[in-house]
């Protein structure tokens, strides 16, 4: 068929806690997203602190199929409108994964329509370009619950990773320094409200990593070190007053953007040494909703003459827009899978550097 006119895609994404679908319509670099339906199981997995994979592999198979009509329903189409599915493959929870695979082949298999597979972190670093338009080459970083990795997008399926994290996402690091502290889930937004009016200086926090010469981040002792502080406070004090919950925040924030910050510099200068006509660092993840961080990467970027692009929340989060989209860019570039396509637990999306290991709440890091 004709892949060169404007393409609708069916996405379907089941990789974590959301069961979601979605409607895109356009072509590279230009598409609109025409719904975009997203189930949360979080109600399911909150009692257990962590996403159970087995309760979550049931869920995705039950919703699936009504998820993917209502977003057929909220664009006002049906499936004679679509020109593809595309469906994340991996990585991610491999029962969770294998249920969105099953549910696009049985699709495809009914309609004929043809099969992408795609690589959901393909997904979260191609939103830039179906929000934004953004040009390749791009600096990408993702920072959520289960994703902390620098990339520059080179294209399509061409991702380079400068670095990650080597043990949490700095996700789950907010959310462990809340539950540390007595603060609500998710961590991210409480403990950012509670470091504000607080003293950074008042504790000495490590900056895991941030002194070495490469993209790599570290969360696990930054964790630790508030859990000592903590511990010292209430050996002293016999508790933990307001004062003092709101300063340890202050202090991991600042750590973390501290690290963040240097990071950031120099990923950018590698991809800068690529001469891009139009520099952007894109960042997404829920964590990216962090004002601090955000504010601190804006001047980065201002002194460095580089664009900062932040999706908006819902298509940064998990979301089927994102995987809708990146379909229609293999897609169109010719791209198709046949139904012996497989889910995959690990799949990185820059395959020269080893896989770093480590499993957080959110599932497999790749
Ligand atoms: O991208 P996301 O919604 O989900 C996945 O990880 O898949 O990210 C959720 C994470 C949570 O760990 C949450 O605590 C964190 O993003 N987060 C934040 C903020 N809002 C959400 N972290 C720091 N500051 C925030 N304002
Ligand atoms: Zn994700």
């Amino acid at each position: 068929m004709d892949t060169t006119g404007p393409l609708t895609l069916l996405g379907i994404e089941s990789s974590c806690d959301d069961t979601a679908a979605a409607l895109v319509r356009g072509v590279p670099g230009r598409a609109e997203v025409l719904s975009n339906e997203v189930v949360s199981q979080a109600q399911l997995h909150a009692q257990f602190g962590g996403v159970v994979p087995e309760i979550a592999a049931r869920a995705h198979a039950e919703r699936l199929d009504g998820v993917v009509r209502d977003a057929l329903e909220a664009a006002g189409e049906g499936l004679n409108a679509v020109d593809a599915i595309a469906v994340t493959a991996g990585p991610g929870l491999i029962g969770g994964v294998m249920s969105g695979v099953m549910c696009a082949k049985g699709i495809s298999a009914a309609t004929g329509l043809p099969l992408v597979g795609v690589n959901h972190l393909a997904g979260h670093a191609l939103t830039p370009r179906l929000t934004d338009g953004v040009a390749y080459p791009y600096l990408m970083l993702l920072v959520s619950g289960g994703h902390c990795q620098f990339l520059i997008a080179h294209g399509t399926d061409r991702f380079q990773r400068l670095g990650g994290t080597i043990d949490d996402a700095p996700g789950e690091a907010f959310d462990k320094v809340a539950r540390l502290l007595g603060l609500a889930q998710p961590g991210g937004p409480s403990v950012e409200a509670a470091a504000r009016g607080g003293t950074a200086e008042r504790f000495s926090l490590p900056r895991p990593l941030r002194d070495r010469a490469d993209c790599n981040l570290s969360f696990s002792g930054l964790k630790t070190a508030v859990l000592r502080a903590r511990d010292l406070l209430v050996a002293e004090q016999g508790g933990l007053y307001e004062r003092d919950r709101r300063d340890l925040c202050a202090a991991f924030q600042a750590a973390v953007t501290d690290v963040f910050v240097a990071k950031t510099r120099r990923a950018l200068e590698a991809y800068l040494a690529l001469d891009p006509d139009e520099p952007v660092l894109a960042v997404a993840g829920g964590v990216a909703a962090n004002m601090a961080l955000r504010a601190a990467l804006e001047e980065l970027c201002a002194a460095e003459g580089v664009r900062l692009v932040a999706p908006p929340l819902r298509l940064c989060t998990d979301n089927a827009a994102m995987i809708a989209y990146a379909g229609l860019e293999r897609f169109a570039a010719g791209h198709t899978d046949d139904p012996t396509l497989q889910a995959r637990p690990r799949w990185p999306l820059d395959p020269t550097p080893a896989p770093l290991l480590g499993g957080g709440k959110k599932g497999a890091k790749a």
